[in-house]
């Protein structure tokens, strides 16, 4: 009998999401495949240009192996830790995900339950599908507001005030967005036609929805292709569905707006984004309480760096002035014990729990979770660790040259 049934709290895991068929979270991401269309699918998959930081940030992981303590026993191992004051069931986070409803009709709801469930924060983009008080509602844990300046400071602080009396505890501010990446998968997919364009332009582009007829009833049952909620132009009310290059165009945010946010939010602010130790000083000088080491997950600027290969960097030039968080390429437990050994104080997790949504909802972002807190655990265990928090880079073997 396993722990979890001694305890009592055995989850019914659907058997389409059980092992054998979901053993980790590639096998999330094949489902997921099976489900979307090729459009929403390389979306979320996808990256800039030649997807170089894309296929880094995962490789990069590989380069730092394990030095594990043998022959100890651990009766209890604590994987607990507290980011900006919240307990964490582990050191993983949600991280912001544009466009979820497309890639199911739970979409954000269902994610933030989930996270709940699971004992950790969720960040909503504001590239949301629902509106943030439904997501508030959905989640009694940690809910973080990621801030885009899409439709400027008005827009903004609009959806800023929802977010403070709906109750979100932190604002992500991601700085990495001057313009979008180009992200080649999306426009031969036509992802800005279906989404905006007329019936005519659509329609080379539409046998993809008819050979993925799950995902097409659900879409059209959920009411077609949804509203940005959570960006609601004054006197015209919330922005209708656009592609990500539009979206961006003209939301670059720069420390002017931090301090103008620093103002407005009384909240903490997280800086998303920040590849380079004189970035990260200045958001620390700039009033941050906590920064996340990122590249976008290599949709932005391909060609920069994976970001467990900065860490070291950032978190040597924060000094522990501020908390550090990392993401990018995290797909296994491993990779999340790899970037606390090297000073992250937890992860985001990005396409790991969306493969997830994509697959199944609320059901897929729960096994993606599951999956992989006993990764955590197990790795732990095998390193001979009790703690999350007695982690360090003595469980590590670092190459020489970072
Ligand atoms: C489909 C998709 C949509 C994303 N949307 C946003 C967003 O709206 N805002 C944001 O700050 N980051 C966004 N990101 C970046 C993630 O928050 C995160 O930095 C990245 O996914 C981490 O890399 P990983 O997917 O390899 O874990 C998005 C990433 C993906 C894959």
């Amino acid at each position: 009998m396993s722990r979890q049934e001694i305890r009592g709290t055995v989850r019914s895991t659907p058997r389409s999401l059980a092992s054998p068929r979901v053993i980790n979270i590639h096998d999330l991401r094949h489902l997921a495949q099976g489900r979307l269309p090729k459009v929403v699918f390389d979306y979320l998959d996808g990256g800039a240009e030649s997807e170089v930081t894309l296929r880094e940030n995962c490789r990069v992981f590989d380069d730092v192996t394990f030095r594990p303590r043998q022959a100890v026993a651990i009766p209890e191992c604590d994987l607990r830790t507290r980011v900006l004051s919240a307990d964490l069931a582990f050191p993983a986070i949600l991280a912001p995900i544009g466009y979820s409803r497309l890639m199911h009709p739970g979409g954000e709801v269902a994610a933030a339950a989930a996270a709940e469930e699971a004992g950790l924060a969720y960040t909503l983009s504001t590239i949301s599908g629902h509106k943030l008080e439904n997501v508030r509602a959905a989640s009694k844990g940690p809910v973080w507001y990621q801030l885009y300046l899409v439709g400027g400071r008005e827009v903004a602080e609009g959806a800023i005030d929802r977010a403070r009396r709906a109750g979100f505890s932190a604002l992500v501010v991601t700085i990495d967005t001057p313009v979008a990446g180009m992200r080649e998968r999306d426009p031969r997919n036509g992802m800005k036609e279906l989404l905006g364009g007329s019936i005519f332009s659509k329609l080379p582009f539409l046998p993809q929805m008819f050979t993925h007829p799950r995902w097409l009833v659900s879409f059209l049952i959920d009411g077609g292709t949804p509203k940005l909620e959570n960006i609601v132009i004054p006197g015209k009310g919330p922005m209708s569905l656009i592609d990500v290059t539009a979206a961006l165009a003209r939301a670059v945010v720069t420390w002017e707006d931090i301090r103008w946010l620093k103002r407005i939010w009384t909240g903490a602010i997280v800086v998303k984004g920040v590849l380079t130790a004189d970035d990260a000083k200045r958001a620390v000088d700039e009033g941050a309480a906590a920064i996340v080491v990122s590249n976008h997950g290599g949709r932005q600027l391909d060609g920069a760096p994976a970001t467990l290969r900065v860490l070291p960097e950032v978190v040597a030039a924060v000094n522990g002035q501020v908390e550090v968080l990392m993401d990018g390429g995290v797909r296994r437990g491993s990779d999340i014990v790899k970037a606390i050994c090297l000073g992250a104080r937890a992860v985001l997790l990005g396409r790991a729990y969306a493969f997830g949504l994509a697959a199944a909802g609320k059901a897929g972002v729960t096994r993606a979770l599951e999956i992989l807190r006993d990764d955590v655990e197990r790795t732990l265990r095998l390193l001979g660790c009790p703690s999350v928090s007695a982690l360090n880079s003595s469980y590590l073997n670092i190459p020489k040259h970072w």
